[in-house]
């Protein structure tokens, strides 16, 4: 952290209360959420500039309105929008079984089903899935993903480095879920390992983005147990237990459900709004300059994942774009009683790549709004 701590002007000694009049918090912030900050109490709020030349934006789009060709050809696998070093984040419509089974050897493979049901079948034997579940699967294990229904939504963060879990602290050992949630396969060999003469398995593997496929005799899924501290497992968002705090915004990396090298991946779930009239009802205007935040809209309370006229909207801010509220965050009129929503946020710390599928799709924010 600095080793100082100013306070010029016109300030309030609370960031996120007790907002001087007339004017509008601007939150600078190193390291994400967790390093040096700055507040700047401005006249103007911050994301009111007038035009912007050239392509450092902050973009929106709409994952069910982009061309994936594993819709309709169950051979393809999913499109990549964005990528950096640490991370690469797909979309995928598969609407039947993946026809062989698959190895990523790039990556971990954090998989978020934002509509469908249907099995993940593993190494390690099969987990059933539905809308709103995280499908963690470690590099380089083989899996299929199987869905029943046919239409699906699915979004894949592959992190070059292991996926983990946050420290928690002194929060404890149930905040914001408790590990027993956690759900790990049981195994199951085939039962038809042996297809007979001629039969063959094939497995896909990806390594540098470059396909390979092993073709076995009989069927790879022979695993008759398993024992060991990783495994592919499952988490529903709707067994996180997010914190909250009746007086203060709690920043995006307050909602951390996993971490990996250069990467951290939040879930924002339903929960009693701020109430208290001094305080901000939603994050001020900010710049996280060290991380491209990528959130996508999953679902909303009351409702399942991946029905809300919402769900599937996509917003990437790279590092260093102002962004914020809609509403005016300390305003007691626009104050709802409950954050609805449900997301799950991406901050990466390396710059992202974006590709032509998502960049073909993209829209400014402020055009939208
Ligand atoms: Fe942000």
């Amino acid at each position: 952290m600095g080793v100082f701590r100013e306070s010029k002007g016109v300030v309030s000694r609370q960031g996120q209360a007790q907002r001087p009049a007339g004017t509008y918090e601007d939150q600078y912030s190193r390291h994400g959420f967790a390093g040096d900050q700055a507040m700047l109490y401005r006249r103007h709020p911050a994301t009111a500039w007038a035009r912007i030349e050239g392509d450092f934006r902050n973009t929106v789009a709409d994952v069910r309105e982009l061309e994936l060709p594993d819709a309709t050809d169950p051979r393809a696998l999913p499109t990549k929008l964005m990528y950096n070093d640490d991370v690469a984040v797909y979309a995928s419509r598969r609407s039947e079984p993946m026809p062989f089974y698959y190895r990523n050897a790039d990556g971990d493979d954090l998989i978020f089903v934002q509509r469908g049901t249907g099995r993940l079948t593993t190494d390690f034997g099969p987990l059933d899935f539905q809308a709103g579940d995280y499908l963690a699967v470690p590099k380089g294990i083989t899996y299929r993903l199987e869905p029943d229904s046919r239409d699906n939504i699915f979004y894949f963060v592959q992190t070059t480095g292991p996926l983990g879990f946050p420290e928690r602290g002194l929060l404890g050992q149930y905040v914001p879920f408790d590990y027993g949630v956690l759900r790990t396969p049981e195994p199951r060999p085939a039962e038809d390992a042996d297809g007979g003469e001629g039969a063959e398995w094939e497995v896909v593997v990806k390594r540098g983005d470059r396909l390979s496929s092993i073709f076995y005799p009989f069927d790879p899924f022979d695993v008759v147990g398993w024992q060991g501290s990783t495994a592919p497992f499952k988490l529903s968002m709707y067994d996180i237990r997010s914190i909250s705090a009746e007086r203060l915004d709690i920043p995006p990396s307050g909602y951390t459900t996993f971490t990996a090298p250069g990467c951290l991946i939040c879930t924002f779930t339903p929960r009693p709004m701020q109430s208290d009239p001094d305080s901000s009802f939603v994050p001020p205007y900010h710049r996280n300059v060290d991380y491209d935040e990528i959130a996508f809209v999953v679902g909303t309370e009351g409702e399942q994942a991946g029905a809300g006229p919402r769900d599937g909207t996509l917003y990437l801010n790279p590092q260093g774009a102002h962004h914020g509220p809609d509403a005016n965050p300390f305003s007691s009129a626009e104050r709802p009683e409950r954050f609805t929503t449900y997301l799950l946020n991406i901050d990466v710390e390396r710059p992202l790549t974006i590709t032509s599928a998502y960049e073909s799709h993209a829209r400014d924010q402020q055009e939208q709004a």
